[in-house]
C-alpha cells in the first residue's frame, strides 16, 4: 500500500515539483491549496507528467475546521509537506498582519490536526532568510539566526520555533525544516515552473519575462557591493534538486533515521553567483542578449549568501545535481512554453 502524503501549497512552484517527484517515487499525494497564488491547471500538467492526478482539496489552512476535516477524511496520512504560505518579502512589509495570520495560524492548525489524527511527520518549507546577512560564509546550520529583515522572514523564524517547541513537547510529532536558498529553474517537461502573479519580485522570472518581451528591461539592483562584480551574491538552486530533498527528509522521519525530533538543513548548492553571472549564464546558454540596466540598491537586500551544504549532504545523503546553466535553460524553456502554449491569450 503506497504511503499517502499531504502536500500543502501543492499547486505552487516548489510544491508542484515536489508532487511530481513524490508520485514518481510511488507515493500517493493529497494536495490542499487555496489557489491564491497558483492555478488549478497545474493539476492537469502534473497528471500529464506523471499519469496520476493528485487528490485536490481547495481551502485556506487558516480555517481550522476545514483543516481538521481534511485529516478526518484522509485518515491514513504518513506525513505532511508544508509549502502553503504567503511569501512576497515586499508585500509582507506592507501587510504584516496578513502574513502573521496566514503563515502562523496555518501551521498551528496543521499541527493541531496532526496531533489529533496521529500524523507524526512534517517537512517544513523554511528559508535562508533566517540567517539575515551571515557573518561567516558559507553559512552553516550552526550559524545564529538574525532578526528578520521582513515580516515574511520573521514568520519563517517563528514557525521554526513553533516546530521546535511542538516536537519537544509532543514525542509523537517530528519535524524537519528545510532552509531554501534561491529556488530557480523548472521541470524538464516545461509544463510546470515559476509563475509569479503580477510583476515578478524575484530575479529569474524577471529575466525570463524580459527575454520574452513581457517586461521592457531588467533592473539590476546595485553594483557597488563588496563582491567580484559589485552585484549581490546568492546561492541559486534548481527547483527539481530542491524537490527531491523533501522526499528524502520525509523518509528520514518515516524510517526514524532522525537524530532529533526537530532538525533543520540548508538546501543550497554551496556555490554563490552574482546577479551579473546569472544574467551572463542566461544569455550564453539560451543565445539571448538581455536588456538590463544597473540601478540603485533594493532596500532590504543582503549583500551575499551561499550555503555550506556539508550537513545536508551527509545527513540527508542528498546533493544538488544541476548547475546554473541548466537552471537558466529550463527557466527559459518554461517561460516560452507557458506564453506560447499554456496561456492561450
Ligand atoms: C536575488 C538577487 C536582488 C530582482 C527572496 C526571499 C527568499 C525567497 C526568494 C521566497 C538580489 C537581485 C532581483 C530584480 C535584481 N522568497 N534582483 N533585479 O531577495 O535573494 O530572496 O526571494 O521563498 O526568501 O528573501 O531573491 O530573486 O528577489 O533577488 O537585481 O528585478 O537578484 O537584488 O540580489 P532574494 P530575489
Amino acid at each position: 500500500m503506497n504511503k499517502k502524503i499531504l502536500v500543502t501549497g501543492g499547486t505552487g512552484y516548489i510544491g508542484s515539483h515536489t508532487v511530481v517527484e513524490l508520485q514518481q517515487q510511488g507515493y500517493e499525494v493529497v494536495i490542499v491549496d487555496d489557489l491564491s497564488n497558483s492555478d488549478i491547471e497545474v493539476l492537469d500538467r502534473i497528471e500529464t507528467i506523471t499519469g496520476i492526478r493528485p487528490t485536490f482539496e481547495q481551502f485556506n489552512l487558516i480555517d481550522a475546521e476545514k483543516t481538521d476535516a481534511l485529516f478526518a477524511k484522509h485518515n491514513d496520512l504518513s506525513a505532511v509537506i508544508h509549502f502553503a504560505a504567503s511569501k512576497a518579502v515586499g508585500e509582507s512589509v506592507e501587510k504584516p498582519l496578513l502574513y502573521y495570520q496566514n503563515n502562523i495560524s496555518s501551521l498551528i492548525n496543521l499541527l493541531n490536526a496532526m496531533r489529533k489524527h496521529n500524523v507524526q511527520n512534517m517537512v517544513f518549507s523554511s528559508s535562508c532568510t533566517v540567517y539575515g546577512q551571515p557573518d561567516v560564509l558559507p553559512v552553516t546550520e550552526e550559524a545564529p539566526t538574525k532578526p528578520a529583515e521582513s515580516p515574511y522572514g520573521n514568520t519563517k523564524q517563528i514557525c521554526e520555533e513553533i516546530l521546535r517547541d511542538t516536537a519537544s513537547a509532543y514525542p509523537e510529532i517530528k519535524a524537519i525544516a528545510l532552509r531554501y536558498f534561491n529556488p530557480v529553474g523548472a521541470h524538464d517537461s516545461a509544463l510546470i515552473g515559476e509563475l509569479p502573479k503580477g510583476v515578478p519580485m524575484n530575479l529569474v522570472p524577471f529575466i525570463t519575462q524580459t527575454a520574452i518581451g513581457l517586461r521592457e528591461q531588467l533592473s539590476v539592483f546595485g553594483s557597488d557591493y563588496d563582491t567580484p562584480d559589485g552585484t549581490c551574491i546568492r546561492d541559486y538552486i534548481h527547483v527539481v534538486d530542491l524537490a527531491k530533498a523533501h522526499i528524502i527528509a520525509a523518509e528520514r522521519m518515516l524510517e526514524a533515521k532522525g537524530k532529533a525530533d526537530f532538525e533543520f538543513f540548508n538546501l543550497g548548492t554551496g556555490t554563490g553567483s552574482t546577479v551579473l553571472q546569472v544574467i551572463k549564464a542566461f544569455e550564453s546558454v539560451n543565445g539571448i542578449k538581455l536588456n538590463y540596466k544597473i540601478v540603485d540598491r533594493r532596500p532590504g537586500d543582503i549583500e551575499k549568501i551561499w550555503a555550506d551544504t556539508d550537513i545536508a549532504n551527509k545527513e540527508l545523503g542528498w546533493k544538488t545535481e544541476r548547475d546554473l546553466d541548466n537552471m537558466m535553460e529550463t527557466a527559459w524553456k518554461w517561460e516560452k512554453n507557458l506564453r506560447e502554449n499554456l496561456i492561450k491569450n
